[in-house]
């Protein structure tokens, strides 16, 4: 399968048959490697209901007929009023996926919508496990990862609103990924982060890390 980072916590996960979408905010994003109007997708996952994760997501799955995947609530309150269509499910539940599956794990963070909350996502897709972190700090909680062999674990570094990276590399050393890339940063002043020297970090703790520019992809 592929993973291409498409800027902030946009990412493009595709095994030659689904193309599977995250947090699609491209449209005013500086950093955005691809506009709204050439992102292809089957699938359109939405951590929660903040502008920088919501981003085009209406947009693209009316163009392309995309299901939007996302909690309940983000569902209910955001997405099944635009009128597009909607797979839906909830923290601690695995969905099943005609690539594989998707788990929605937890994260502690806003969710931009009343009554719903923030989520991440593990994703089965070719035999391998992604978990996008989403928007979160750190928690304990991402100890319980370790038992789920995660392949690349997607964490977002760029403070302020979400980990920064100490915390980051300390949510590393609880998840025992075998890949870290870093994402959530750089997107705007506030969150302008040194990923390679977190990269570094991250490798000296004894992982394997990699800092994708937007647009750059590669093979798990
Ligand atoms: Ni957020
Ligand atoms: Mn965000």
């Amino acid at each position: 399968m592929e993973l291409q980072f498409l800027g902030h916590a946009c990412f493009l996960l595709t095994d030659g048959i689904y193309r599977v979408l995250t947090d699609p905010f491209l449209t005013g994003n500086p950093l955005a490697a691809v506009s709204a109007d050439e992102t292809a997708a089957d699938f359109i996952f939405v951590t929660h209901g903040h502008s920088d994760h919501t981003g085009d997501a209406v947009a693209i799955a009316q163009r392309t007929g995309a299901a939007v995947c996302c909690s309940v609530d983000l569902a209910d309150g955001v997405f099944a009023p635009a009128g597009v269509q909607v797979q839906v499910g909830n923290l601690g539940g695995r969905i099943p996926m005609p690539f594989g599956s998707a788990k929605f794990f937890q994260a502690i963070h806003g969710s931009g919508v009343p009554g719903c909350l923030s989520c991440g996502f593990i994703f089965e897709m070719d035999g391998k496990k992604i978990y996008h972190a989403g928007d979160t700090a750190l928690m304990t909680d991402m100890a319980l990862l370790a038992e789920e062999n995660i392949d690349v674990a997607l964490l977002p570094i760029g403070d302020v609103f979400t980990m920064g990276p100490e915390d980051a590399l300390r949510a590393a050393k609880m998840i025992q990924p075998k890949l870290v890339v870093p994402m959530h940063y750089d997107t705007f002043p506030p969150i302008v982060q040194d990923a390679e020297a977190f990269a570094q970090a991250v490798r000296e703790a004894g992982f394997q890390a990699k800092v994708l520019r937007p647009g750059e992809g590669l093979q798990i």
